[in-house]
């Protein structure tokens, strides 16, 4: 498969002034683990990152979005959160965060960082203040500690089931029990209570202060739990990624919102910073409450991530989200990938087909109108990598006793160069997670010279999509194939139907695969200048 156009020639991108950079920029999610060891042990790191900006700008991304590189026992991977205002040592120090955010900046790329306000890690020294305070005490109040249920409290407080499998409610010595809706060591915080408020502010301003753009809010839905903790009623258990309702005592409940203004009115006094919240909730009336004046700038929109690659799917993924956002000052947000599910290529149908797909996906994605995530690794194309059991080290795995293989396949460190495992990713021998065979055509540096590369494919639109600009407005379209024009003349046409289709009147700008025969084939996209 070709690209039309040679591969761009790298740009430069100042720092620009406005205070709405994020309104359409495209934003690299750095998976610290998995992006670049900067040393030999296998874990990705900020000094790896580092050293990878240079190529980030020539990819041709706006801003970043780093997980969490705070110091973590690391139960859940970073996402249990030790000390939220420092940094772990096997990413690196604060000086050398320090030194990623400066080379950002200069190479005109922003950065944003993640914040895990829901729950902490139970290594956390709060944690250990409240086992140590006991019942009733200020301590623990900064968590959700209960008694038991039954004669002797030996049963959970309610029927809330955590969302990594299991019980949400752990037993500690003296019998009472703490809530924690995602593993054991990741413990609930308790927001009503006033120094867990005023810490999440401290966090904010830590971080602000030292010059980063924005944050990405982890489980943004969460942090307010129904008062008087009642049950669940619903039968089945949902998972994180299932939609959660106002009925769901555990999510999206309304004091939620009460957390989000006041993170705002933080950011308000930082020009220029936001934040993009992970919010899974069942409509997007739900969605749009997130994005009132005074809440989150912006929120994930996952409907790319989940529909199914059929134009029906796609076209409504596309038109209910433009919806759910239209009557809110935010712009939409796409995301095809990340960290939590398994990879677009993966997702449709891996191979020859799934990469065909992924390449008309990214044209799509970039096409339209807000905020693009790209997930790292999207930019070559990279599958999702089965691993055998012993290889698995999500606790979704061990909590869901086995059912459940969790989210390591989608984790995989990405390949830099070279022809063998770990292309590059690390000095030393061997990476957290292991790389397959195979994949020698896939690193960054055997997809750099090829313009019919998937990397190729991503910097071209990158380029492109910086003159684009204006609404979205539906044209007509061969039957089977979907198509919008942007109001700066931009055409995209997608081909779902099963056949190729002639191209439109125009002048091609970038297609996904060979259309010099003035044919699209199937399963592709190109973008014209009409
Ligand atoms: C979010 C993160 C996920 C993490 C969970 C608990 O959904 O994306 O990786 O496990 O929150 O913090």
């Amino acid at each position: 498969m070709t690209s039309t156009l040679p591969i761009p020639a790298p740009i430069p991108a100042p720092i620009p002034a406005p205070t709405d950079w994020w309104r359409d920029a495209v934003f690299y999610q750095v998976y610290i683990r998995s992006f670049a060891d900067g040393g030999d042990d296998g874990v990705g790191d900020l000094a790896g990152l580092r050293a990878r900006l240079p190529e980030l700008a020539r990819l041709g991304v706006d801003a970043l979005w780093i997980n969490p590189f705070f110091p973590s026992p690391m139960a859940d991977h970073g996402y249990d959160v030790a000390d939220p205002r420092d940094v772990e040592p096997v990413f690196g120090d604060l000086a050398e965060f320090d030194r990623v955010l400066g080379e950002a900046h200069a190479l005109g790329i922003r950065v944003t960082i993640d914040l895990v306000p829901n729950h902490t890690s139970d290594q956390r020294d709060w944690f250990a203040q409240a086992l140590a305070a006991g019942p009733g005490s200020p301590e623990r109040a900064r968590y959700v500690f209960r008694d038991g249920a039954g004669l002797d409290g030996t049963k959970p407080p309610n029927n809330w089931p955590s969302i990594f499998g299991g019980p949400a409610w752990t037993r500690v010595p003296d019998g009472q029990w703490y809530l924690h809706l995602f593993a054991p060591e990741q413990p609930d915080l308790d927001f009503t209570h006033p120094e867990v408020l005023a810490d999440l502010e401290e966090t904010l301003r830590f971080w602000l202060d030292r010059g980063v753009d924005g944050f990405r809010i982890d489980v943004a839905h969460g942090m307010a739990k129904a008062p008087g903790l009642p049950d669940v009623t619903f039968d089945e258990e949902t998972g994180i990624f299932d939609d959660h309702g106002p009925d769901d005592p555990r999510l999206d409940q309304d004091g939620v919102h009460d957390i989000h203004r006041m993170v705002r009115r933080v950011l308000d006094e930082y020009p220029g910073a936001m934040t993009v919240g992970e919010v899974w909730v069942s409509s997007e009336e739900r969605l749009a409450r997130y994005l009132r004046p005074d809440e989150l700038h912006s929120a994930f929109n996952f409907r790319l991530l989940t529909a199914d690659w059929a134009l029906a799917d796609l076209r409504a993924a596309v038109a209910d989200s433009l919806d759910a956002v239209g009557a809110t000052p935010a712009p939409a947000c796409w995301v095809l990938s990340n960290h939590d599910r398994p990879r677009h290529v993966t997702r449709y149908g891996g191979g020859e087909v799934g990469t065909r797909r992924a390449r008309a996906a990214a044209l799509l994605q970039f096409a339209l109108p807000g905020m693009a995530f790209v997930y790292n690794g999207d930019e070559l194309g990279m599958p999702d990598v089965e691993l055998p059991d012993e290889a698995l080290t999500d606790p979704v795995w061990t909590r869901s006793g086995g059912t459940e293989r969790g989210r390591d396949a989608c984790r995989i460190p990405v390949p830099w160069s070279g022809t063998e495992p770990p292309y590059g990713f690390t000095t030393g021998a061997s990476t957290w997670l292991p790389m397959p065979g195979g994949w020698a055509g896939l690193t960054a540096a055997a997809q750099d010279g090829d313009p019919g590369s998937m990397l190729s494919l991503y910097r071209a639109a990158l380029r492109l999509r910086r003159e684009v600009s204006g609404g979205l407005e539906w044209v007509p379209a061969p039957d089977g194939c979907l198509a919008f024009r942007r109001g700066s003349g931009l055409v995209l046409l997608l081909n779902l139907s099963g056949r190729p289709v002639p191209l439109p009147e125009g002048q091609v700008l970038l297609a996904s695969a060979d259309a010099a025969d003035g044919q699209l084939p199937d399963d592709a996209a190109v973008w014209l200048q009409a």
